[in-house]
């Protein structure tokens, strides 16, 4: 690896690195299938077909499962499946066969997964511990012939790890009560009252259930008509603790479509308390859990314990259909950690890259202190090939952007304004950009830290980047379809932005 230094005209800094050998060149042998333009290298996507929400997701026995909606015969969006893969690292999958197939009752839309370790179902046999998954049946004859009641929960169980699965005679186990959105239930087990509790999507709120057995369920109560956004239909809940110092803070996060920050599909979230019936927000107003148009549905595993990763879609009912990958229809995000921060008197989520993805990491580049003096333009200049991971620190953070670009002039442009106190994502020259009227934007997110210090970390894949910034107060998530990939990144600032470290990571190919 050569790195120099050149000092140009115009008290301009340039710092240079040809990293041409930073990815050795087939070092990592690629599936073949996942060699196509625009294929994500470091993300879950299907082999092929469409693919939209993580389902059940759930830890267990060494291995974290990722259920999803899928649809095996088109590349758009129709009577739903659960497709199945499973990882032990949350970084390099396996495809597993279809786990759950529509019948009489409907399509298998969104849900969740839980090891029933008291075996409360009485699904368990000679010992074995059962995996439930509770799912939405969505019955698209009914809702043609104009009725109402076409949603309804259904549950499966499986006594080999979560490898195949058997759904209950008695489904459904909750009927529609006369509400057109009744969907997506996600469920937890509430020690203090020893029961299983259902957060269910209900049209414009969150409708709680709970039940002893996973089979009868009773409604608790319900929160969020006079709460949070309300631009479009509320989607895929979750419910969990995250712990702030020693207290246990709990967390209630609804997709939301449309109505999001940057238009189109996004999740909110709200901190608050719980009771095993009820839902007390701390705060009334809306907050964020990815300011990006691409990361939507996202629910945290089941069964980790005190730890909450979270998975989202990443993509936007906006555009989804219509996006220009051809065998195949979207990648989920990267999995992301969740913690909590507090901010004067408001409590926020942050969500940072797992750490299990240093797995994948390959050459690394790492640079201390580049600095400007005298409001000189500071540009860091480097080759991009494939995949990577790019971290900045800096004492006090100034305006700055960050281009990636290729050899066509398409680019991606990541920064930071001042003046306006917002992180951006601007893809209005990204590429193929007309399959949507509204793709070609510029999108924002606030800076939520009051802090002078300032950290970033950008993870870039072939048709997506995802920012987290200030220990991962503020996110986005976009996704991108340049002609050709980007190859080479520039970082620049007329602010007398000093950057305390840059580290550069080439990652390899989770395929
Ligand atoms: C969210 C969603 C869910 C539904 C599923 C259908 O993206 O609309 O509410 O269960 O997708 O595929």
């Amino acid at each position: 690896m050569k790195i120099f230094y050149s000092h140009l005209r115009y008290g301009i800094i340039i710092l240079c690195f040809v990293s041409c050998d930073i990815v050795k060149k087939g070092q990592q042998t690629k599936a073949k299938e996942y060699n196509e333009p625009h294929r994500p290298q470091i993300h879950f996507s299907p082999v092929q077909k469409w693919m939209n929400d993580p389902n059940g997701m759930v830890f267990y026995n060494h291995q974290y499962h990722l259920f999803y909606q899928y649809y095996p015969d088109s590349t758009i969006w129709g009577p739903m499946h659960w497709g199945h893969a499973t990882s032990k690292d949350l970084v390099h999958w396996t495809h597993h066969p279809i786990a759950l197939y529509p019948d009489s009752l409907g399509y298998i839309f969104s849900g969740s997964a839980v090891v029933d370790f008291n075996n409360t179902s009485g699904f368990g046999k000679d010992g074995k511990i059962p995996l439930v998954a509770i799912f939405t049946q969505h019955n698209s004859k009914a809702q043609k012939e104009g009725k109402i009641d076409f949603q309804n929960q259904s549950i499966a169980y499986s006594l080999d790890d979560g490898m195949t699965w058997t759904k209950y005679s008695g489904n459904p186990v909750l009927k529609n009560p006369g509400l057109r959105d009744f969907r997506d239930p996600k469920v937890m087990w509430y020690d203090e009252t020893k029961k299983w509790i259902m957060t269910l999507a209900t049209h414009d709120h969150i409708t709680f259930f709970s039940s002893k057995d996973l089979k009868s369920w009773t409604k608790e109560s319900e929160f969020g008509k006079e709460f949070g956004a309300h631009g479009g239909v509320w989607e895929c809940p979750d419910l969990f603790t995250l712990n702030y110092m020693d207290q246990k803070i709990w967390v209630l996060m609804a997709s939301l479509n449309p109505g999001g920050p940057n238009k189109g599909s996004a999740t909110q979230y709200f901190t608050g308390k719980f009771d095993g019936k009820e839902f007390i927000p701390f705060q009334t107003d809306t907050q964020w859990i990815d300011y990006g148009p691409d990361d939507y549905a996202g629910v945290t595993w089941s069964n980790t314990g005190n730890r909450k990763i979270f998975l989202g879609w990443m993509s936007n009912w906006q555009y989804a259909t219509r996006v220009p990958t051809e065998k195949w229809r979207s990648a989920m995000t990267i999995p992301r950690d969740l913690g909590l921060e507090k901010i004067e008197d408001k409590y926020f989520i942050t969500s940072q890259p797992v750490p299990e993805m240093s797995v994948i990491d390959d050459k690394r580049l790492e640079l201390k202190k580049i600095a400007t003096s005298n409001n000189e333009i500071t540009k860091w200049m480097g080759n991009l090939s494939g995949p990577a991971r790019l971290r900045l620190t800096s004492d006090k953070i100034e305006s700055f952007t960050i281009t990636l670009s290729n050899a066509v002039g398409e680019q991606i442009v990541v920064g930071y304004d001042k003046a306006a106190n917002n992180y951006f994502i601007d893809r209005r020259n990204s590429g193929k950009v007309s399959f949507e009227k509204g793709f070609a934007g510029i999108h924002t997110v606030p800076r939520l830290s009051n802090k002078d210090v300032f950290d970033l970390t950008l993870i870039i894949d072939n048709a997506s980047i995802e920012l987290f910034a200030d220990n991962g107060l503020s996110v986005m998530t976009e996704v991108f379809f340049p002609g050709s990939l980007f190859s080479a990144i520039n970082i620049q600032s007329t602010n007398n932005f000093r950057i305390n470290s840059l580290t550069y990571y080439n990652l390899k190919s989770i395929w």
